[in-house]
């Protein structure tokens, strides 16, 4: 028996980033606050994939495509043997590991490209913004979601193989991956360890994160980073000035048109207060309304208002809708009691770009608990 490398440097680089940015992405799927480092490592994941296919090509002996046994043949042999009392042993991948390989990498990409297409029309975001409506989004996400599950099966399936022929070969498949040895019968040589193309991977890798969060170094705290800036919205002086002294001034793309006539209809009553605004305030506040409501659908919010809102309702209140409610359930009470909150309205005091009305998800912060 002869020790050999068998694993060049980038085949195992590639492989342990690979389980990190995967690990990364599901910890960070739920919590659109971290949506943008969800984002991060998907590229990163993608960014991995493409590179193995390149090494699949031009990489040392063991991680090229070419010597992968995954016919038919290679598959029933393999499976066979796996029953006898001398299963087959291979160097490199074995036919199982082959074609873990190429359905990772396959599914791997569909995942990666369904999420830069749901980031670009549910967020409008990344390379695909502006090509897809929201609704184009919501089934990018679905095909992300179910190609996602699908590969987490696949890597399931993966690992038990790793785990059955570890005991089978009495050898340690996990740490060779880490060290790059593999124990073998027949004489073969070492492959090259490629340190260059292992430190060039890791230097692209450390610059771009680098520039991609670089406004987390620089923020301060009364100007905190916002990793997705949304569209400039439209603005009016009048709003700005009529409708901020009790409130925020809530852009008009939160409520469908009907809402904002309702609005101004009762001003009098208006929670409350009379808004005592003359004929031609509310001409222009209206006109300025009706022009940018949520049926024009600028935003991810004013899509889901304006497909959430029964046509029959007409809601006084953004924080009445069921989109809102939705979004906002999870939030315990004592958080919207807190003086630094004081009223579900009161959007700005989580929301930094409440003001801008986009409400990006990685602009919300849960202020602290004061005692
Ligand atoms: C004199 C004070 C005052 C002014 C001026 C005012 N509002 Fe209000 N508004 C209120 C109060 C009070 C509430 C209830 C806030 C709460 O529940 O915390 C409210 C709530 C709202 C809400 C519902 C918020 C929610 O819960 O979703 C909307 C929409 C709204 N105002 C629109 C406007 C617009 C548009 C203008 C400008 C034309 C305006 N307001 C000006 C006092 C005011
Ligand atoms: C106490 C803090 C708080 C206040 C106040 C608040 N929100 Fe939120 N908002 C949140 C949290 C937390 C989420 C959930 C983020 C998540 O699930 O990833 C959220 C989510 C949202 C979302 C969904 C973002 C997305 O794309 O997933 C929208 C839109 C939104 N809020 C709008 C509003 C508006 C409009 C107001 C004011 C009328 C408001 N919020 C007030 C904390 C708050």
């Amino acid at each position: 028996m002869s020790r050999i490398r068998v694993w060049d440097l980038p085949i195992r680089l590639f492989h342990w980033l690979l389980v990190f940015s995967f690990i990364a992405t599901w910890l960070t799927e739920d919590n659109d606050r971290y949506l943008d480092f969800h984002v991060f490592f998907g590229y990163l994941f993608i960014g991995l994939l493409l590179f193995r296919l390149i090494w699949g090509i031009v990489g040392s002996h063991y991680a090229r495509f070419a010597q992968f046994h995954y016919g038919f043949k290679a598959i029933r042999d393999y499976s066979k043997s796996l029953f006898s009392s001398h299963p087959q042993h291979f160097v490199g991948h074995n036919p199982a590991g082959s074609l873990a390989i190429f359905a990772i990498i396959s599914l791997g990409l569909i995942v990666a490209v369904s999420g830069l297409l749901t980031l670009g029309g549910e967020e409008q975001h990344g390379v695909f913004a502006g090509l897809f409506s929201f609704a184009e989004g919501e089934i990018f996400h679905e095909i992300h979601e179910i190609s996602a599950w699908l590969l987490l099966g696949v890597v399931g399936v993966h690992i038990a193989g790793v785990v059955v022929s570890s005991f089978l070969h009495r050898e340690n498949l996990v740490r060779s991956m880490v060290t790059g040895y593999k124990m073998t019968e027949t004489e073969q040589p070492s492959v090259n360890l490629h340190i260059t193309v292992a430190i060039l991977l890791l230097t692209i890798l450390l610059i771009s994160s680098g520039f991609y969060f670089q406004g987390y170094f620089t923020q301060t705290p009364d100007k905190p980073y916002l990793p997705f800036v949304g569209p400039q919205l439209a603005s009016n002086e009048t709003w700005q000035s009529e409708c901020s002294d009790c409130h925020l001034a809530y852009h008009p793309s939160l409520l469908p048109s009907r809402s904002w006539q309702r609005i101004f209809k009762e001003q009098s009553e208006h929670f409350g207060d009379d808004l005592a605004l003359d004929e031609e305030t509310l001409t222009e506040l209206g006109n300025f309304a009706i022009n940018y409501a949520a049926e024009t659908e600028v935003t991810e919010i004013a899509w889901k208002i304006n497909h959430t809102v029964p046509l029959h309702d007409i809601p006084l209140r953004i924080t009445e809708t069921t989109y809102w409610k939705k979004q906002h359930h999870e939030i315990e009470d004592i958080i919207w009691q807190q003086q630094n909150v004081n009223s579900k309205a009161n959007c700005s005091a989580c929301h930094l770009d409440a003001k801008q009305g986009t409400f990006e998800d990685g602009a919300m912060r849960i202020p602290e608990l004061i005692d």
